[in-house]
């Protein structure tokens, strides 16, 4: 267990480019706050640092397509995001954003000092640029058919389609998305960090200094980037939304943005300081600092790689001690996805599950992507919360605080002599905290938040053997002492639970009037205390820690992913393209008038043809069409249709059809009626 460490802990910067999701949180926010928690409860001296990522290529695309400026685009979300982590208890030190002044003037600062010692090489290469726009496109803004799936719409740095990762110049039939031009390659200079001369420092520092400690993904996966061959990585764009970059002779220039966002961190760290009249530097220059960076495991070449070399390059910073990156969590079996609003959305969940915010943390961490990709699913979040924190950890707490209200008026009774089960149960109970914190010393929050939640079923099973409810009537002297020892188990729950499940922790902490006792017990105390509730003390009224989650609940979210999945589909509906051109006379060949339905039936074996008779204004006559699988024949029935009168007749299934019936499509593939139902028109109208 470490005590009185110096920590400083990151959370990959957001973009703010859309609001954040249960990816993120399970991925990165949860993980890296249990750690933050823990540690600050365990004695450590913590800086735990986030912010906005506010440079990304998609910020201003994303402006583009909302027609406002990309400021407006990092303020709302900003916001937004910044108040979800609030509503869900992230509790960073600092949440800082990378458009802060303190921000530009650091990453200036920083990359200047690479400069001035010769740290880059400049380089002039072919980068695709817009004819048109008279701009460089950044690999974002250009879209083309993925060369490895086929997909038609791929960005130019990814295809999300198939998850590759692509070159802007690998795509086939790349267009700009800011033009629509075919982009051509023009010439610009850039500055490169050569990372080919860091190989040596990075196989020392990770693949010989990690290969125990960090994680197996973590780890192969800087393996295989550096066998493949380290190339120089250019650190600058030609774009117009960034941090400018601060030499001569780089004008229309700025900092590649995940070159500027890493040290976003730092910048953060400053900011954070300044405010708490702190010094910044030992949470970043002190070798005794534990460095630790929370990602996703897209993240991780620029936090294993790059960033690390950056600040080998700089010379006066710490490098990572660890960098526990998670795998990707999906939803319901499909990739979360921001812009197919394939999510669960924080601050919608929270309009649906007001105060529920411990239940996902739980759900989250429980299900956590540790080692590979995991899936979302309701029913699971349901069963999390019914089964585990309502039928165990609830139930136990609610046994607990009734009965030691119901026998002893609240307050806690004094034991008598302890039972074998009794030591064995305190002992079982004291181990808790080292197991717990071994699970997440090594990152392994899920087994952790399994173990915190053992600490419930021992209560409960301990309750089941014991049955005070029985004793009460015989023994009183026996049931005193359990309701102690139970009482004891709450007590730590409580204390234990607080990395996890934080208002929770503090809705138990007030029921068990924490605050009151002379001396709190810490996480570290738990195991060498006798006592954490001691006898006489006085505890609150029973409240319900958790609810459970009905069916209706859930299926109104899948609800809710079904409509998306029904509009995504439509949306990906492409509109048929336009026909060769007809003229006037081609078009006043056809003789399209209003008619009335007056028959209808079902053409036998053939499953979507209607038998129709049609009041022309002209005659009555008989029409086929293909109309069965939207309508039934009664629902017909008299209704006004268009109809094109001199099709010239044909047979179909042996009926002959004198026209044909217009209709048109919903986005969803139901057949409608061009409407002359409007106001009265009889049939015979001629259309023109
Ligand atoms: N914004 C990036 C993402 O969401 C993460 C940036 S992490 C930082 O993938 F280190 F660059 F800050
Ligand atoms: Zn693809």
């Amino acid at each position: 267990m470490s005590t009185e460490g110096r920590y400083t802990i990151t959370a990959a910067l957001p973009y703010t480019n859309g609001p954040i999701h249960i990816g993120h949180l399970a991925g990165v926010y949860v993980p890296a706050d249990i750690y933050s928690r823990y540690l600050r409860i365990t004695g450590n001296d913590v800086a735990f640092i986030c912010g906005s990522d506010e440079h990304g290529a998609a910020i201003p695309m994303r402006a583009k397509k909302e027609g406002v400026s990309p400021q407006v685009i990092i303020d709302k979300y900003h916001t937004i995001i910044k108040k979800s982590f609030g509503d869900f208890g992230i509790s960073f030190d600092n949440y800082s954003r990378t458009s802060a002044p303190i921000h530009h003037e650091t990453a200036s600062v920083f990359f200047k000092k690479l400069y001035d010692d010769g740290k880059f090489i400049e380089e002039t290469s072919e980068q695709l640029y817009d004819p048109e726009a008279d701009q460089f496109l950044a690999d974002r803004f250009v879209i083309g058919t993925c060369p490895k799936c086929n997909h038609e719409e791929a960005y130019g740095d990814q295809c999300e389609k198939c998850g590759s990762s692509l070159n802007a110049t690998d795509l086939i039939n790349p267009k700009s998305t800011i033009s629509g031009a075919e982009p051509i390659l023009k010439q610009t200079k850039h500055w490169f960090l050569p990372l080919d001369q860091y190989e040596d420092f990075l196989k020392e520092w990770v693949l010989e200094g990690h290969k125990k400690d960090w994680k197996t993904n973590v780890y192969g996966q800087i393996k295989s980037w550096i066998d493949d061959g380290l190339r120089p990585r250019a650190v600058t764009r030609d774009l117009d939304w960034g941090i400018p970059v601060p030499v001569d002779g780089a004008e229309g220039k700025v900092l590649y943005v995940w070159f500027d966002a890493p040290i976003g961190y730092i910048s953060s760290t400053k900011e954070w300081a300044e405010r708490e009249g702190k010094d910044w530097e030992p949470y970043w220059k002190d070798k005794n600092t534990k460095l630790v960076h929370f990602i996703g495991k897209d993240n991780i070449v620029f936090h294993c790689i790059i960033f690390p070399s950056m600040l080998k390059a700089e010379g006066s910073y710490i490098l990572p001690e660890n960098v526990p990156a998670n795998e990707f969590l999906n939803l319901e079996g499909n990739k979360l996805s921001t812009s197919k609003n394939w999510a669960v959305w924080l601050h919608e969940y929270l309009e649906d599950f007001p105060n529920q915010q411990d239940v996902l943390r739980y759900a989250l961490t429980a299900n956590a992507p540790e080692t590979k990709d995991n899936d979302f699913t309701w029913k699971d979040f349901q069963a999390r919360n019914n089964n585990e924190l309502v039928a165990i950890f609830g139930n136990f707490i609610n046994r607990v605080v009734v009965l030691t209200n119901k026998y002893y008026d609240g307050v806690v009774p004094k034991p008598s002599t302890f039972s074998d089960v009794d030591k064995q149960t305190l002992a079982e109970l004291k181990a808790y905290p080292a197991v717990i914190s071994s699970s997440i010393d090594r990152y392994r929050f899920r087994e952790a938040s399994q173990e915190l939640l053992n600490v419930a079923r021992l209560g409960n099973k301990y309750l089941a053997d014991e049955e005070p409810w029985k004793l009460i009537k015989t023994d009183e002297e026996r049931t005193k002492t359990i309701m102690y020892v139970a009482l004891q188990i709450a007590s730590a729950l409580a204390t234990l639970s607080e990395p996890f499940l934080p208002f929770t922790s503090t809705k138990l902490k007030s029921i068990l009037c924490h605050s009151t006792l002379d001396l709190e017990t810490t996480w570290n105390e738990i195991n060498s205390r006798d006592i954490l509730l001691p006898a006489n003390h006085k505890i609150g009224k029973a409240e319900l820690l958790f609810s459970k989650i009905e069916d209706t609940e859930i299926q109104k979210q899948l609800d809710k992913l079904e409509a998306t999945k029904k509009a995504n589909e439509a949306e990906n509906k492409t509109v048929t393209p336009q026909k060769d051109s007809a003229t006037f006379e081609d078009f006043t060949k056809m003789d399209i008038r209003v008619g009335t339905i007056i028959e209808a039936e079902k053409m036998p074996k053939a499953k979507k043809l209607l038998v129709l008779k049609v009041d022309t204004g002209l005659d009555t006559r008989t029409i086929v069409s293909g109309i069965a699988e939207h309508f039934s024949p009664e629902e017909i029935i008299g209704k006004k249709v268009t109809v094109l009168v001199n099709l010239a007749p044909r047979k179909l299934r042996g009926v002959e059809s004198e026209g044909m019936i217009l209709m048109t499509e919903t986005p969803h593939g139901k057949l409608v009626f061009l409407n002359p139902d409007e106001g009265n028109v009889n049939p015979g109208a001629v259309i023109s």
